[in-house]
């Protein structure tokens, strides 16, 4: 690997910014500012139990991972139309190539929309769409993975999936969010199977809230290659060898953590243990809107809290893309210019 030269600490943060990086953990729900929540409110002639902006704002105080993902539904109801999934989408990602995000894999949660009678076209041809722009437009690529919901059924797992079937093309894979504690992996064992027949790729989130317990059934029931969050890993000596041994990424996100209190504070955070046992850790948003930054604001916080160093930034931006489902090809281009940022950073010092 390449080896990664001393970088002044003062350069720190503007190397993080800077660096080509893939995210790899992102909800676009989650993307949905205040802001645009009005707009979209607006537009689709609906009223928001919310008066301003700013009272919208002052609701996002989070307990845990369930008090999150009341007000997070709550703010998707307002995306109706395919153009409201576009401007979502596309504004995220505008945003994204701000942060120097070279490539990313979006999650959506279909079951959100066709709850309240949204088709699940409407959805994926406003995100596809907004993707297939963005890549022509920013210069950034973009991909698709549709998530079930775990607090649901099975069956309605499954019929979302037969929904999706005639715009399979449109998304590399699947995932598995919302509520954790109490609905375990193995729940989805039958739809996974079904989507892995189908050519998708796997992820899930596991070891977020939940316990060791669920990351295992999702590596060996699911198969999932990537772990969404898993931080809860370092609780069991034998699954964290496990995915070090196999380079199973986790898709870490510090802030999300911070403030949905899965650590007490950001300085708490094990990232740079799980590093150090040499695990494929990422560091992505999740959902940037509500959590108080995006990738960039992820990386600068945790590296100033706990201290990580610029070969931990080389390391993580890394595993970025070779955790990504992108070819092999893109892979090469965006590491090369990870090192040549790497490069410039200490022939200007
Ligand atoms: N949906 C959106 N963000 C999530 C998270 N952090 N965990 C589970 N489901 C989510
Ligand atoms: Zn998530």
């Amino acid at each position: 690997m390449f080896k990664v030269p001393p970088i002044p600490a003062d350069r720190l943060p503007a190397l993080l910014r800077a660096m080509p990086k893939a995210e790899l953990h992102i909800h676009i729900e989650g993307s949905l500012e205040p802001e645009l929540i009005f707009t979209l409110a607006r537009r689709n002639d609906l009223t928001l139990p919310y008066a301003s902006v700013d009272e919208l704002r002052s609701a996002y105080a989070f307990t845990n991972l369930q008090s999150f993902l009341d007000i997070y539904y709550a703010g998707a109801s307002v995306l109706l139309h395919e153009q409201d999934f576009y401007d979502m989408a596309r504004a995220y990602l505008a945003r994204a190539a701000m942060d120097n995000v070279a490539h990313t894999e979006i999650f959506f949660d279909p079951q959100t929309h066709t709850a309240h009678g949204v088709a699940i076209e409407t959805v994926i041809n406003g995100l596809h769409r907004a993707c297939e722009d963005a890549r022509a437009e920013l210069g950034i690529s973009a991909t698709l993975i549709l998530c079930f919901l775990r607090h649901l059924s099975e069956a309605s797992a499954f019929e979302t999936l037969e929904q999706a079937l005639p715009l399979i093309d449109k998304i590399v894979g699947v995932g598995l969010d919302s509520s954790e504690l109490g609905h375990p992996p193995e729940k989805f064992a039958r739809v996974f199977a079904r989507c892995r027949d189908l050519g998708l790729h796997l992820v899930a989130h596991a070891g977020e809230e939940g316990p060791p317990a669920y990351i295992w059934s999702a590596l060996d029931v699911l198969k999932v290659e990537r772990i969404d969050h898993g931080v809860q890993a370092v609780h069991d000596a034998a699954l964290m060898k496990r995915l070090a041994q196999d380079r199973i990424a986790l898709t870490v996100c510090p802030l999300s953590n911070q403030k949905l209190r899965v650590f007490p504070n950001l300085a708490d955070h094990n990232l740079g243990r799980l590093l150090e046992a040499g695990l494929a850790a990422t560091v992505n948003s999740d959902d940037p809107a509500y959590f108080g930054g995006y990738i960039n604001d992820n990386f600068t916080q945790v590296f100033a809290a706990t201290g990580l160093t610029a070969r931990n930034a080389y390391q993580l931006a890394f595993n970025s893309f070779e955790a990504s489902f992108a070819s092999n090809a893109d892979k090469r281009v965006w590491e090369h210019r990870l090192k040549e940022t790497f490069e410039r950073f200490v022939e200007y010092d």
